[in-house]
């Protein structure tokens, strides 16, 4: 024996255009985290796609257990042991929690020639494994009314409940935060007591040390090499990623910002306990973090100013004067525009091709005279965002569904980027974006304050906020728990004030 339960040899997979994998190998023992690193198209989510059977490899094979599988589909996959948390999460919002997670599989009751699922059955079975894996979740909910994080945590959940050998997880923390997380670390490490081999893909490198016992990293395509997870450090998986030093990771402040651009006063949302009297200004030329826990309504805050949610109190000041924003084309007209946390639902359109994909916010400005579409600039526009934002594409004309996670990200930024707002707003703006790319998003987002644009920007990670942030709003509750100038901000001042209004316990 070998001593592994999973060898992929030699995996080589071509697309149009690309070479995602290169004669990669990997090999990962039982109950053990093996962590996949790597930048933005890399190609570790291809390789895992190999490994489900959702891509056949052009070249190499697959061991699982000594045995050579072949894989065509990912009913042979988990037929086999292997599982996967996919890096976009699918749910059918119709239905309930625990249709989704059973979906298709629920054994069936049988009398006579009738055959039928009991709704009884497969909601104490659900509520057994969500009970089992400690998760707070009512299987019987729709499940398109949850938030991000909730939904991801079903699918650990899903994962989990197909007892495989092997689960891959692709990005899975990338929408929870704090305790979620930790509860997804506990569930990995008893995964690991019972024998199950975790893949782990993440960008949160402080996580990858933590959780894994070894970990290969891919620079295009290729195999940069396979290390005990003791023998590595940040400093080093970042030059084994990217394949150069990375300088600092927050360019120096220099912006300074002017006057009041954008005022909210009392902003209060219609069902209480949602927004309440929320009131801040932003400066030109200011970034102002927006901390704070899952569930604090800091994706309400901005979703209501953008337009995108009723509030029931509340007004706007845009330069002094009272501005009324009933819908996102209101807002986008006075200068804002919001890049959405949840791509895949709000923000990509998937078979649309990279260029329109760019351009659809600022369609108006193509517009030439007699209504006729001025291509060139559109074609110089996107070409401009794929050079400047690295965008890893084979052509400007490739569907976006075709590219990585990071870098459809990256084509939302320069969507929202080419509309050349006054006010910006971002929810996680650097969500599944690798080391590099990040550091170059950081000084985008200085180079438009420095310009006296304003900018607003939610963040999990307690490094960007303080790194970034001219000042930071935290919020607790929907509520505005304080505000911190960027150089007095220390995470211990963040997290006080971020569960100031919450009960103890
Ligand atoms: N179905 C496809 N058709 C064409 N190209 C594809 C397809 N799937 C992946 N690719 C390309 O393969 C390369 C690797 O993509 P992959 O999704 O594996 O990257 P990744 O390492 O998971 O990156 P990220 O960190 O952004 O998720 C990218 O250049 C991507 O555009
Ligand atoms: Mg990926």
């Amino acid at each position: 024996m070998s001593g592994y339960v999973l060898e992929m040899k030699g995996i080589t997979k071509v697309f149009p255009g690309v070479k995602s994998l290169d004669d990669v190998t990997l090999s990962v023992r039982p109950g053990s985290v093996h962590a996949l690193m790597g930048e933005n198209g890399a190609g570790k989510s291809t390789l895992m796609k190999c490994l489900f059977g959702l891509y056949q490899p052009d070249r190499g094979t697959i061991v699982l257990d000594g045995h050579p599988v072949v894989l065509k589909e990912p009913k042979n996959a988990l037929d086999l042991g292997v599982s996967m948390i996919h890096q976009e999460l699918h749910p059918i919002p119709d239905r309930s929690v625990m249709e989704n997670v059973w979906l298709g599989r629920f054994p069936l009751k049988k009398l006579g020639p009738l055959s039928w699922v009991s709704d009884a059955d497969m909601y104490e079975a659900t509520a057994k494994l969500f009970r089992d894996l400690d998760m707070d979740i009512d299987p019987r909910v729709r499940i398109g009314a949850l938030s991000v994080s909730k939904i991801q945590l079903i699918e650990i959940a899903k994962a989990v409940s197909y007892q495989s050998k092997v689960i891959i997880m692709d990005e899975p923390t990338s929408s929870l935060t704090g305790p979620e997380a930790e509860r997804l670390f506990a569930i990995i490490k008893d995964l690991k007591k019972r024998g199950v081999a975790v893949i782990y893909i993440s960008h949160k490198m402080e996580e990858i040390l933590r959780i894994s016992d070894e970990v290969t990293i891919l620079r295009d395509g290729r195999k940069v090499g396979t290390w005990p997870a003791a023998e590595l450090t940040i400093d080093k998986m970042i030059t084994s990623m990217v394949g150069r030093t990375l300088d600092q990771r927050f360019p120096p402040k220099v912006n300074a910002p002017a006057d009041v651009f954008f005022e909210v006063q009392n902003l209060s949302s219609p069902p209480a306990g949602r927004l309440q009297d929320v009131s801040f200004a932003v400066k030109k030329g200011e970034i102002l973090g927006i901390g704070g826990l899952v569930g604090s309504q800091r994706t309400e805050l901005l979703e209501t100013i953008f337009g995108l949610r009723p509030k029931a109190t509340g007004q706007y000041l845009c330069r002094g004067r009272e501005i009324f924003i009933h819908s996102p084309q209101d807002a986008i007209a006075h200068g804002l525009a919001l890049l959405t946390e949840e791509r895949r639902v709000t923000g990509i359109f998937p078979v649309w091709s990279v260029l329109e994909n760019t351009v659809i916010a600022h369609q108006r400005s193509y517009r030439g005279p007699l209504g006729l579409i001025r291509e060139a600039r559109r074609i110089e526009d996107t070409e401009r965002s794929i050079k400047d934002l690295r965008i890893k594409t084979p052509s400007r004309a490739a569907a976006i569904k075709n590219l990585s996670g990071g870098n459809q990200q990256k084509v939302l930024l320069a969507r929202w980027l080419l509309t050349k707002p006054e006010l910006l707003l971002l929810d996680e703006p650097t969500r599944g974006i690798d080391v590099g790319a990040k550091a170059e998003i950081y000084g985008m987002i200085m180079e438009l304050a420095k310009q006296g644009k304003s900018v607003i920007v939610i963040s999990s990670e307690m490094a960007e906020l303080i790194g970034l942030s001219d000042r930071i709003l935290v919020m607790c509750e929907g509520r505005v728990a304080g505000i911190i100038p960027g150089h007095e901000a220390t995470e211990e001042k963040i997290l006080r004030l971020a569960t100031q209004f919450k009960e103890p316990g």
